[in-house]
């Protein structure tokens, strides 16, 4: 442009595009639609994070991304495909009772009963669904994850938890895993730890404080560092770290499963809702503009959405856990505030990332 003649107009019609972004919780986002739709922030709780939280992360993944979000809305196979000898042996702490267990005993729950009944409810930014296991006292443990339309879920943590795993895809055969921090001292009795690093033989990028691009050390090339042996005497799975289970799971079906094989069981239930909201809506979307969901319009608070976990008493509905309605939530929104926190309810865990 500078070498052009003074005279030239070249400059006044040449445009280069660009979009609205909006930086929060280490985050930078971009609205890329139509700008006659564009929608206010939709804010997933990060907003309203203090500067020392404002830690994101991304991670890359060689496959589609709904392939990602369908490992990110299936709990069942955080009851195999994570699971390490021994886990049936944790022993009773106390806690395998109504109320809040102990994160040790979430993963006895885990391996003790593999076949989760689920339940969906549809909501207004798609849906959540339940998780139902028997443990070993015979008592009901719930896990709520919840699904925002179209890439983001929330995973199940004791009591609950608020940190989004969004998706995002690069192109049709990748995609980033995006997350941020969340409010680690919502609770006086302090964040994760304890007996989750003491009885998981692995490492979780959770333990590690470090954002921006998470590097991928367990990868198809190195066959995500399988170890034949850690597998007949540790892991069910024989790779170490935890988020390269899943990982070489939905990567090694290839970078585009071919669906029009496959058969789908009850244990799918959440899947299924899924594919049906995202085929649905692209359907409608390009037929006649049909407004996909999760677009309520500046009522629709994200920040109420939660994941939750919980051993629920006789007859006890788990629809309201994780919702403000929640008194755990009431009373660790109220410590934040800086108000008294009056219960010592356990604090939120690092959501193991399922
Ligand atoms: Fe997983």
């Amino acid at each position: 442009m500078p070498s052009e003649p003074p005279t030239s107009t070249f400059k006044e019609r040449v445009r280069a595009k660009a979009y609205p972004v909006h930086e929060s919780g280490g985050i930078v986002w971009t609205y890329m639609g139509p700008p006659d739709t564009i929608t206010p922030f939709r804010d997933f709780g990060t907003e309203s994070l203090p500067a020392e939280h404002q830690l994101a992360t991304k991670l890359g993944s060689t496959c589609n991304w709904v392939q990602t979000m369908e490992g990110n809305v299936d709990t069942a196979h955080i009851s195999w495909l994570h699971m390490f000898g021994g886990a049936d042996d944790i022993p009773d702490d106390g806690t395998d009772k109504p109320g809040y267990p102990s994160n040790a005993m979430t993963w006895k729950f885990w391996i003790h009963d593999r076949a989760p009944r689920l339940e969906v409810q549809d909501t207004w930014y798609g849906f959540r669904y339940a998780g139902l296991r028997t443990t070993p006292n015979e008592h009901t443990n719930v896990r709520i994850t919840e699904y925002i339309f179209p890439y983001s879920t929330i995973i199940a943590a004791v009591p609950f938890n608020t940190r989004h795993l969004m998706v995002v895809p690069v192109d049709d055969h990748n995609c980033w895993r995006y997350t941020f921090n969340v409010a680690v001292d919502a609770n006086p009795q302090g964040y994760g730890g304890g007996p989750l690093h003491s009885y998981s033989p692995f490492e979780t990028p959770f333990t590690r404080q470090v954002g921006g691009i998470t590097p991928r050390e367990y990868v198809e090339d190195n066959t995500y560092l399988i170890d034949r042996e850690n597998q007949r005497t540790e892991t069910f799975s024989g790779i170490r770290d935890f988020v390269s289970q899943d990982l070489m799971v939905t990567e090694s079906m290839g970078p585009i499963y071919d669906r029009s094989q496959e058969r789908l069981g009850t244990i799918d239930k959440a899947i299924i809702k899924m594919r049906t909201l995202l085929i649905r809506s692209a359907k409608g979307l390009a037929a006649d503009g049909t407004t996909p969901p999760a677009l309520a319009g500046p009522d629709a608070d994200f920040t109420t959405l939660r994941g939750a976990d919980k051993i629920l008493a006789d007859g006890e509905d788990w629809h309201y856990l994780g919702t403000d309605d929640d008194p755990v939530v009431q009373e660790a929104e109220a410590f934040q505030r800086g108000e008294a926190f009056p219960k010592g309810e356990p604090a939120p865990q690092p959501a193991a990332g399922e």
